[in-house]
């Protein structure tokens, strides 16, 4: 220890006797935390009893007890002397730099905490007035619970009525001292009982069907990140959510809708992913088959997480069957000025309508009036595409060494083959290659035969907010960035391009196939299964000759720069002639275009700024222009 001041000296110390009074579990956790080394575990809990020591200073100065030392971080100032415990908690917080988690830490238990903004929102929706029993099963440093506390004060409650009626657990002892500490300052010794428990697994301290609101943020922890021991144990609980890589969160919610009683509501704050990946079917099926309140996204509110890579969404479930005729409430949130609320724009539809909307069980996150029956119609449509992505180069042997840039091919090259990237392609066109690869199956993870490439085919980036699709008359490989789609035989790829390129299946794609939205980043990966939900109608040969018309000449107005505007008006006859094929009424095309020049279909499919190069889409990038380069 040379080299460091008594104080820490005697941290340190105080540490190691506490270290060695854990439980064995415990220990485990917390060396898993910190990759298995001690020194670092024993290191963050000194810094976690630093915190607590600061945290019991501010207590007292608030003329409060001390927390009860039946804690980690409470037994290391435990074995501290007087005088240390003393000068720690007279440091200056946050004195030491150090945050007492670590990256790992907060990934492992999905430490994100909430929001006031967001909190305020979600108890709003769960129409909570303090009257109401309400197990936060998550509780981190206790925003739910703090907020819901105010709340109930303000409307009158009594303090120890209160008490008796909220409840919170965390699995992670840190946490719990935190929310402790927090509660105590707010509500005194009458604060509410916070319980060390793993809540999926402790019944005591989640006794089902009891509560009448379930509320928090659940940990979002990926399932292989679950360790394994614990996620079968998870699983063997809950067999309805299928055996799919199921988030932690997801466990939560199956748990929140045994806690409650009947009648009771769910409100959670989960990631939009959630509602919209495969994985996740189980856990739709089985909130489909209670009352679906309301579904608030904020992929239009970015920020609310800043540390977190998901799209946050709210979700609020009353426990029990629908009754016939209930509507669900879909909400889009956006920032109020100043960023000091959400707003909420509301859209509504009849529950058993929403769930057969999209294909493959998906949720969809907002609707207009009058975007059901359209969706509808297009969904009975035959699906015929057949898709599959390029060449996964692996870059760990050696991409750079397959791949070149440039007008020609490199001479060293042994099998040089015309390369496109997702970056080339765009709605209507592809630009000349300029990469080469060397093609050399054994070096390619997942090689297709070179047939798969063969033109013409059309060609669709995998990274978009909506399908941008070109005909590729080439033999050009593609890299995994690039997916390859093919109609059926017969049918000419023009005339599947125009129809792809087209206003109302943008539109439908954004709406119900938005699978695996990236988080931050507003983007959808068009997978081959998500194309091979397209609807493409069948078309008589008149139908069929004039959208190929429409589709080359198209694709030749993408090659000029200087007709660029052109493409923009014939692309709104290409969408009367679409709209016509898909089914649509001119009412409905007519307020699918007055849509279109309204958020959030404006942001994702505003047209082009004209001669600007795509590279990544973000909503801010978009805004830039993206639609043709
Ligand atoms: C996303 S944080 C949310 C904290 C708080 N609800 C908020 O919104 O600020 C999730 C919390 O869940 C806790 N946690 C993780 N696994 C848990 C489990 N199995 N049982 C109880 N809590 C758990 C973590 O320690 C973390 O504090």
């Amino acid at each position: 220890m040379a080299g460091l001041s008594e104080l820490e000296q005697d941290l340190q110390r105080a540490a190691q006797l506490a270290w060695d009074e854990l439980s064995h579990d415990l220990r485990a956790r917390l060396l898993d935390e910190a990759r298995g080394q001690r020194a670092a575990a024993l290191s963050r809990l000194a810094e976690h009893a630093r915190h607590a020591a600061q945290a019991d200073a501010r207590l007292a100065a608030a003329g409060h007890a001390p927390l009860p030392a039946d804690d980690p971080a409470g037994r290391v100032l435990e074995h501290l002397c007087p005088a240390a415990a003393a000068a720690l908690a007279s440091e200056d917080p946050g004195a030491s730099g150090s945050s007492p988690w670590t990256a790992r830490s907060q990934k492992r238990r999905g430490g994100v905490y909430t929001e006031r903004p967001l909190v305020d929102l979600l108890l709003d929706l769960a129409g909570y007035h303090g009257q109401e029993r309400v197990l936060e099963p998550a509780v981190g440093a206790g925003a739910f619970l703090l907020r819901a506390w105010e709340r109930a004060r303000a409307a009158g409650v009594a303090p120890a009525r209160l008490a008796e009626r909220l409840r919170g657990v965390d699995v992670h002892p840190y946490a719990l001292r935190e929310a402790r500490c927090a509660l105590r300052l707010l509500a005194g010794e009458a604060a509410p009982r916070l319980v060390e428990a793993d809540a999926l697994a402790d019944a005591e301290a989640c006794p089902a069907g009891e509560w009448d609101l379930v509320v928090g943020n659940p940990p979002y922890v990926r399932g292989e990140r679950i360790p394994a021991e614990l996620r079968a144990r998870y699983r063997a609980r809950f067999p309805d959510l299928g055996a799919g890589n199921q988030d932690l969160a997801g466990y939560f919610v199956a748990a929140g809708l045994e806690w409650l009683r009947e009648g009771g509501r769910l409100a959670f704050v989960l990631s939009q992913g959630l509602l919209e990946a495969r994985s996740t079917r189980g856990l739709r099926e089985l909130l489909g088959a209670h009352q679906l309140e309301a579904l608030v996204s904020l992929e239009w509110a970015p920020g609310a997480f800043p540390d977190a890579s998901v799209i946050p969404l709210l979700l609020v479930v009353r426990k029990g069957p629908p009754p016939a005729g209930h509507r669900v409430r879909l909400g889009r949130a956006t920032w109020g000025p100043g960023r000091e609320a959400l707003e909420v724009s509301w859209s509504q539809l009849e529950q058993g309508r929403f769930l057969r909307l999209a294909p493959e069980g998906r949720w969809p996150l907002f609707l207009r009036r009058g975007d059901a029956s359209l969706l509808e119609g297009l969904r009975r449509l035959p699906t015929p595409l057949e898709a599959g992505y390029g060449l996964a180069i692996r870059t760990r042997v050696g991409a750079g060494e397959l791949v070149a840039e440039g007008p020609e091919p490199p001479a060293s090259f042994s099998a040089p083959r015309p390369l496109r990237d997702g970056r080339d392609v765009a709605a209507w066109g592809t630009e000349p290659v300029r990469r080469w690869i060397d093609y050399r199956p054994e070096a390619i993870s997942d090689a297709k035969s070179e047939d798969f490439f063969a033109g013409p085919k059309l060609l669709i980036p995998r990274i978009a907010l909506t399908p941008q699709v070109a005909v590729d008359e080439s033999d050009a490989l593609c890299r995994n960035t690039v997916m390859v789609a093919r109609p059926p035989a017969g049918r000419d790829l023009y005339a599947t391009a125009a129809l792809l390129n087209s206003l109302p299946l943008r539109v439908y794609a954004f709406h119900l196939l938005r699978a695996g939205v990236l988080a931050g980043s507003h983007r959808c990966t068009f997978y081959a299964r998500v194309l091979q939900a397209l609807p493409l109608p069948t078309l008589d040969e008149g139908d069929e000759a004039e959208l190929a018309r429409l589709g080359r000449e198209a694709t030749r107005l993408a090659r000029d720069p200087a007709r660029r505007e052109q493409l923009v008006e014939l692309e709104r006859a290409l969408d009367e002639r679409a709209a016509l094929a898909y089914g649509l009424s001119a009412s409905q095309l007519r307020r699918l275009r007055r849509e279109a020049g309204r958020d959030p279909l404006a942001t994702v499919l505003r047209p082009a700024r004209l001669g600007q190069r795509r590279r990544r889409i973000g909503v801010a990038e978009f805004a830039a222009g993206a639609r043709y380069r």
